[in-house]
């Protein structure tokens, strides 16, 4: 299964993850952001209908010199006491937010049509992958239409969300630090997809699926 996925990675196709039932039992559409195409941001939008988000992996992260965005908060709420009381601590499935900054490349006109936030998020992408990290600030603005998240030190041993799993599995796979996640949400309903309704997808559309706990377990694996 996790070979699959991998190979599917590395061609640019999209691998679904269900995190697990006692987190977000959500399922997460993820792609390499080095494979990042409009027609996957379409697909996202679409087939998915969450929020189009972009973990970075640790290493990434303290080279670009993101944050995570609950500091930037504490940071600034001397000057605006309502952002220190907007504090993020009672999250109700994690014990901290991924959110990093939102960012557009400097070549987008609005950032958020397909081929804009592809263009985003494929640029990014590509200054990780050539180590050309201090690029970041003259080649893209903020606040912008692509939200970055960031991965916590350690990956899925300290924390076990899809921005972890996201880059585990770009580790795994050869691939750059640098990942695309977004939410399955029902249409139905409102709420997220059924686990069963994300599986009856990947089937559908020839997808993986994979479960976090076997993400996991084969990270474990491919880090021992
Ligand atoms: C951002 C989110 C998603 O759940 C995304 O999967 C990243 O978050 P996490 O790492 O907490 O799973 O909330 O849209
Ligand atoms: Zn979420
Ligand atoms: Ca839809
Ligand atoms: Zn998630």
């Amino acid at each position: 299964m996790i070979q699959e996925a991998l190979k599917s990675l590395r061609k640019g196709e999209m691998v679904l993850v269900f995190d697990a039932d006692n987190r977000e039992r959500e399922t997460d559409m993820i792609v390499a952001a080095e494979h990042i195409t409009p027609e996957h941001i379409k697909v996202m939008r679409n087939d998915a209908g969450g929020l189009i988000c972009v973990p970075v992996s640790h290493e990434n992260s303290e080279k670009l010199g993101i944050p995570y965005m609950t500091d930037v908060m504490n940071e600034a709420s001397e000057a605006f006491p309502v952002l220190g009381k907007l504090s993020p601590y009672d999250i109700p499935y994690d014990e901290k937010s991924a959110f990093s900054i939102t960012v557009n490349h400097r070549k987008t006109f609005t950032g958020i049509t397909d081929n804009d936030r592809a263009l985003t998020i494929r640029e990014l992408a590509d200054i990780c992958r050539d180590g050309r990290h201090s690029e970041f600030g003259d080649l893209f603005r903020s606040p912008g239409h692509v939200t970055l998240l960031r991965a916590t030190d350690g990956h899925v041993t300290r924390r076990k969300g899809h921005t972890e799993m996201s880059i585990a599995l770009m580790e795994m796979a050869g691939l750059t630090g640098v990942a695309v996640c977004c939410e399955m949400m029902d249409d139905r309903t409102g709420n997220s997809l059924p686990t069963e309704d994300a599986m009856r997808y990947a089937r559908e559309h020839d997808l993986i699926f994979m479960s976090g706990a076997d993400l996991i377990e084969s990270y474990r694996e491919f880090r021992s």
